[in-house]
């Protein structure tokens, strides 16, 4: 059945992200859900004319860790802020030479080697299993790369994003041992987010902004929080504009996403509550 999707862009990100120039009609909304706190209020607004609906990952003044996030609160929260899409904006350190903090990545996979966070909404009564083997919408990445490129940003399309649990950074080993899996990118907030959405048939797609080498890198023995701060809110201006200029493409009324995101749970293997 062919159906009309009038499209609700979700951005998950920093704090410098609530300052989108040009949004209007700005209202900040408490969603509630059962799965919990929620990590701030949900920033209703328009870009465009297109609905936006922007929620702060850690909260507005950054109080929350990545271990400590409630995913399934946020992401259930956006899908009830009637978010159909989600662009997700992430600060991650680099492995690989080529990608130099300042660098911007669209990835298209994920290592989870988180282990102590919430993972799934189906853990209690009924038993489902989505596909996540590729877990970013290609119609998201098409378009964030076009604006990335239009924009002149440095930008590489694809990548794996290794997501460990932190809060400490990497030991060197481990940097090493990442780097021979031929990751691209390091952090620690994307999963169990970019799961949680499929298994919400949110499309999803990463922006991830490279702020430093990790401390594999020869040059830079080790990753300081000062170091990733600065240059994540150098970057913020670029990341705005990215936003800015996406969402209007992404906007139009559409039809189902091709990829199948929305339709998720059509194939998943769900099995029932016992009575
Ligand atoms: N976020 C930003 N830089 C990072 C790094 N090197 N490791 C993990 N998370 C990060």
């Amino acid at each position: 059945m062919s159906e009309t999707v009038t499209p609700v862009i979700g951005l998950i990100g920093g704090s410098g992200l609530y300052d989108l120039p040009g949004l209007q009609q700005r209202e900040w909304k408490r969603i509630e859900s059962p799965w919990g706190e929620p990590s701030d209020e949900i920033l209703h607004g328009t870009l465009s004319g297109v609905p936006v609906r922007f929620l702060p990952r850690h909260g507005r003044g950054h109080p929350t860790p990545p271990s400590r996030l409630n995913y399934r609160a946020n992401i259930d929260a956006m899908k009830r802020a009637g978010c159909t899409e989600i662009i997700s904006l992430s600060a991650v350190g680099s492995l690989k030479e080529e990608l130099p903090p300042g660098h911007f990545v669209i990835v298209d996979q994920f290592i989870d080697r988180t282990f102590a966070r919430e993972k799934s909404f189906f853990e209690t009564g009924c038993v489902g299993h989505v596909s996540v083997a590729h877990p970013v919408c290609p119609r998201l990445g098409d378009a964030l790369e076009a604006s990335a490129r239009k924009l002149g940003l440095p930008v590489t399309r694809g990548g794996t994003y290794m997501v460990m649990e932190g809060p400490q950074f990497s030991t060197k080993a481990e940097s090493l041992l990442y780097r021979s899996w031929g990751c691209s990118v390091i952090g620690m907030t994307n999963m169990p987010e970019a799961k949680l959405a499929r298994e919400a048939e949110l499309c999803y797609a990463t922006v991830a902004m490279v702020t430093d080498f990790d401390c594999w890198h020869p040059d830079h023995d080790a990753v300081t929080v000062d170091q990733v701060v600065k240059v994540l809110f150098g970057n913020a201006d670029l990341a705005r504009g990215l936003v800015a200029d996406v969402v209007p493409g992404l906007g139009a009324p559409r039809g189902h996403c091709p990829a199948g995101c929305d339709r998720a749970l059509d194939h998943a293997l769900i099995t029932a509550p016992e009575k």
